[in-house]
C-alpha cells in the first residue's frame, strides 16, 4: 500500500469552483496540505529543476490521516432484493464469452461469478469449468470451457429431488458439459449480482474488505432468473441504455440496476454476425457487457479537504502538496480564468484528456534500474508498473488481454505528477505529458510572458467561448486525444482570426468520448488503423458513451492536418534529432520567424530526447488538409534507424499512400501559414520540441524562434 497518496474530483476549475481532495494516509499523525504554483516539474539537475512557488491559501493546514480503500472489478447489481424467497426450485442462466480461465496470478483465484443471489452463484471454477455454488456445496461440469466461445450456461435446482445441475451448451462452437449433485432444501433470495458475488466479510483483521468479489472476466449477455415452473423472475436486457450505467430488467418485478466500475458496453453479443458494425443500428446484436476483474472508474474516497478557488488566484498549474511522516504527494490541478474574462493575451491549452487517457500507463519497457535515477534526482517515486493494482491506462491490457478502453482521473494518477519520469533511460529528462508540458510553462516564466490556462475539459464544455478572447492559443507537447467539441472549438478559433501554435507531435489523433453521466470517464476505441496500444475487436469500433465511430480522427474525416496543418507520420524511441532550416524560410513573409537565429541546424539539444524533433513526428500533407499556402520553414532529419512510418500510410511492402520513400516520410515539418480570416498558425510537429524551450536558461535557437512567433502573434 502506498503510504500517502491522493487525487481530486476535478482536474481544473474557475474562481468560485470548489475542488475536493481525497487522501489515503497510513500514518497515525495528521498530514499537512499546502498550495503551490507549479512552474517546472522536471527534476533533471541538468535543467531548471523543480520550481514551485508557495501560495498561502485556505487549503494550508493539517488533516487527520486515514486509510481509504479501493475495490477494482466491474459488476452489475440490481437495486433491490428479489421480492420474495424462491423455495420451490429455480434456474439461473446467461450467455457467456469467457476471456480468462485458470490464469496464474488471477486476482479472483480463479472463481468467477456469472450470476449470483445470496449464497447461490452460477460461476466458473478455478479449473475453468462451469460450476454452481450453493451454501457450502459446489457442483461442477465435467470439463472446462473454451476461451472466447459463446455458451449458454445455467444452474438449475429441482426442489423435489434436490438435484442441483449445472450445464453449458455451445452457441457457435465449443462443447456441452453437465454436472449434478444432490443438495436438499435450497432457496433463492437476496440481491441479484451479475459478474460477481458477495464476499464473505472480514478476511483479515485490519483489512477493509471488498463487499463484492469473484469478478467475472469476459462477456455476459441476457442473464435471467426463472422459478421452477419456468416463470420469469428477472431478465436483464443489456441492449437497453447502452450509453448509460443502468441495466434494465424486462421481467415482472422490474429489478433494474446499475453497472459498477464501468464494464464495457456496446460489445458484440452471441448473435452478432458482422452484418452490422454499429450498435445503434442493431442493438439486439450488442446485448453483451464485457466485465473485468480489474476495471476501475472512481475510487469513491471520502473528501479530506476542499478548496474553493479564490477570485484573485491567477490562472496556472497548481499543486496540493501533502506531507506526513516523511512521505509526500503532490496533486495537480489547473486554475482557469472566469469564462470570458481573460487575464492574459496567451492561452495555454493543457491536454488533460490526453493526461488521463495515459493515466497510470505501465510501460512495456519499464525496468527496475529506472529507480536509481528516481532516487538520484529525487523524482516521483511511484510507478504504475510497480503498482498496477491502482488501475492501468488505456495503453495497457486488462488481465484477460483485452485492451483497456476507459480512463478516469478519479483515482491517483502517478504519471500526472511533478517529477514523474516516463522513462529512466537516455541522457534526457525522460518526461511526458504533465511534467513535460512544464517545459513550456518554465519557458513562459523565463520569458516573462503572461498566460492563462484552459484545459480540454473547459474547451469541451464551453467550446469556442473558452478561447475566443485570446490573441494566441498554444498547445503543449502532446494534444493527442480530442472530442468533436474540442476540435470544433479550435477550428472556430483558428478560422475567426485567432493565432494558433501547435508545439507538439501526434496531436489531434484519436477520437474519445465523455460519459454523459459518469463525470471524468473517458472512452477510447482503438479501431482499425493507426499506431495502437491494442486493437478493438471487429464490430466494436463505436463508442458506447456517445455512439460515434471511435478510433482515429483521420478515419472520421478530420485528419490532424486539417486542424494544425500537420499530422502523425513517424514514431521512434524516446530519442530526438534536430530541424534544418529550409530555403523557403528566407521569403519575406516568413523570414521574421528566424530573426536573430543564425544557425541552419536548430534544436540539436534539449531536455526531451536531447533534441527538438523526436519520438513522434508530424508532417504536412495537402491531401490530408494542410492548407495550400502553408510554408514549410524547417524540416527534421537524421532520425535513428528504429523510427518507423505510421501504419496508416502503408499500402504495400513497396508503396505508401503519399508515394514518397519511407525515409522521406520520417520527418517533422515546421510550418507557418495565414488563414483567410487573418489568423496565423505555427506548428512544429514533434513531441520533444518543448523540451528545448527552457534549455540553457531559454538562451537557444528554438527559444529565440518560438519567441519571435509568439511575440508577433500576441501583438497582431
Ligand atoms: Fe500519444
Amino acid at each position: 500500500m502506498i503510504p500517502l497518496i491522493g487525487y481530486c474530483d476535478r482536474l481544473s476549475g474557475r474562481p468560485g469552483d470548489t475542488i475536493e481532495f481525497k487522501v489515503s494516509s497510513i500514518a497515525a499523525a495528521s498530514f499537512t496540505a499546502r498550495l503551490y504554483r507549479s512552474i517546472s516539474a522536471d527534476p533533471n539537475p541538468a535543467g531548471p529543476g523543480i520550481i514551485e512557488r508557495a501560495v498561502p491559501s485556505a487549503m494550508d493546514g493539517s488533516y487527520p490521516s486515514r486509510i481509504q480503500a479501493f475495490h477494482p472489478g466491474s459488476y452489475g447489481t440490481a437495486d433491490d432484493d428479489l421480492p420474495q424467497t424462491i423455495s420451490g426450485g429455480f434456474r439461473l442462466s446467461a450467455m457467456i464469452w469467457p476471456t480468462l480461465l485458470r490464469k496464474p496470478g488471477m486476482v479472483t483465484n480463479g472463481t468467477q461469478a456469472i450470476l449470483s443471489c445470496g449464497d447461490i452463484a452460477l460461476m466458473i471454477d478455478g479449473n475453468g469449468a462451469i460450476a454452481g455454488q450453493a451454501g457450502g456445496k459446489q457442483v461442477t461440469a465435467s470439463e472446462p470451457l473454451h476461451l472466447r466461445a459463446w455458451y449458454r450456461v445455467s444452474l438449475s435446482y429441482d426442489a423435489d429431488s434436490g438435484a442441483l445441475t449445472v450445464s453449458q451448451e455451445p452457441i457457435t462452437h465449443g462443447h456441452e458439459a453437465h454436472g449434478t449433485i444432490i443438495a436438499p432444501g435450497l432457496s433463492l433470495f437476496g440481491r441479484p449480482i451479475i459478474g460477481a458475488k458477495k464476499n464473505v466479510p472480514g478476511p483479515r483483521p485490519g483489512d477493509i474488505p471488498a463487499a463484492i468479489g469473484a469478478h467475472f472476466n469476459g462477456k455476459i449477455e441476457g442473464p435471467t432468473i426463472h422459478d421452477s415452473a419456468g416463470n420469469l423472475v428477472a431478465a436483464w436486457d443489456f441492449t437497453q441504455g447502452i450509453p448509460t450505467t443502468k441495466i434494465v430488467d424486462t421481467g415482472p418485478h422490474g429489478l433494474h440496476g446499475q453497472l459498477i466500475n464501468l464494464p464495457t458496453r456496446a460489445m458484440t453479443g452471441a448473435a452478432w454476425n458482422g452484418d452490422e458494425m454499429c450498435f445503434r443500428h442493431a442493438p439486439e446484436r450488442y446485448g453483451a457487457v464485457h466485465f473485468h476483474e480489474d476495471d476501475i472508474y472512481d475510487f469513491h474516497w471520502e473528501t479530506d479537504f476542499s478548496f474553493r478557488i479564490p477570485d484573485d488566484l491567477p490562472s496556472g498549474a497548481y499543486l496540493a502538496r501533502i506531507q506526513c511522516d516523511g512521505h509526500e504527494d503532490a496533486i495537480p490541478f489547473f486554475v482557469c480564468p472566469p469564462l470570458g474574462k481573460p487575464s492574459a493575451k496567451l492561452c495555454v491549452l493543457v491536454s488533460t484528456f490526453t493526461y488521463v487517457i495515459y493515466g497510470n500507463y505501465a510501460r512495456p519497457g519499464y525496468h527496475e534500474s529506472w529507480h536509481q535515477r528516481v532516487a538520484e534526482w529525487d523524482a516521483y517515486p511511484w510507478s504504475p508498473s510497480v503498482h498496477p493494482e491502482y488501475g492501468c491506462s488505456t495503453y495497457n491490457f486488462h488481465s484477460d488481454d483485452s485492451g483497456i478502453c476507459h480512463a478516469s482521473h478519479k483515482r491517483p494518477l502517478f504519471n500526472v505528477r511533478p517529477g514523474f519520469l516516463t522513462t529512466g533511460l537516455g541522457e534526457d529528462s525522460g518526461l511526458r505529458h504533465f511534467p513535460a508540458d512544464g517545459h513550456l510553462l518554465t519557458w513562459l516564466d523565463q520569458q516573462g510572458i503572461d498566460y492563462d490556462i484552459i484545459t480540454d475539459q473547459e474547451l469541451h464544455d464551453d467550446g469556442y467561448a473558452a478561447i475566443a478572447p485570446y490573441k494566441t492559443l498554444t498547445t503543449g507537447s502532446h494534444p493527442e486525444y480530442h472530442t468533436a467539441q474540442t476540435l470544433d472549438a479550435i477550428e472556430a478559433y483558428r478560422d475567426q482570426g485567432g493565432n494558433f501554435m501547435y508545439l507538439g507531435g501526434n496531436g489531434f489523433y484519436w477520437r474519445i468520448a465523455l460519459h454523459a453521466h459518469e463525470t471524468g470517464a473517458l472512452e477510447i476505441r482503438r479501431g482499425e488503423g493507426g499506431i495502437r496500444a491494442w486493437a478493438a475487436e471487429p464490430g466494436e469500433y463505436f463508442n458506447a458513451f456517445d455512439g460515434a465511430y471511435g478510433g482515429m480522427w483521420r478515419r472520421n474525416g478530420r485528419p490532424p492536418q486539417s486542424i494544425a496543418g500537420l499530422g502523425f507520420t513517424a514514431q521512434g524511441n524516446f530519442t530526438a534529432s534536430y530541424y534544418r532550416r529550409l530555403p523557403a524560410s528566407i521569403g519575406a513573409d516568413v523570414a521574421w520567424i528566424f530573426e536573430g537565429v543564425e544557425d541552419e541546424v536548430i534544436g540539436d539539444f534539449g531536455l526531451s530526447g536531447g533534441g527538438a524533433a523526436g519520438f513522434e513526428l508530424d508532417r504536412a500533407d495537402k491531401r490530408l488538409g494542410t492548407p495550400e499556402n502553408a510554408v514549410i520553414i524547417a524540416r527534421s532529419e537524421n532520425h535513428d534507424a528504429e523510427t518507423i512510418m505510421v501504419p496508416e500510410e502503408m499500402l504495400t511492402h513497396i508503396m505508401n499512400r503519399p508515394l514518397e520513400t519511407t525515409k522521406e516520410l520520417i520527418r517533422a515539418d515546421m510550418i507557418y501559414y495565414q488563414t483567410p480570416s487573418g489568423g496565423q498558425v505555427f506548428s512544429t510537429g514533434s513531441i520533444t520540441y518543448c523540451g528545448c524551450l527552457p534549455w540553457n536558461g531559454g538562451d537557444n535557437n528554438i527559444s529565440k524562434l518560438t519567441g519571435n512567433v509568439l511575440r508577433r502573434f500576441l501583438e497582431e
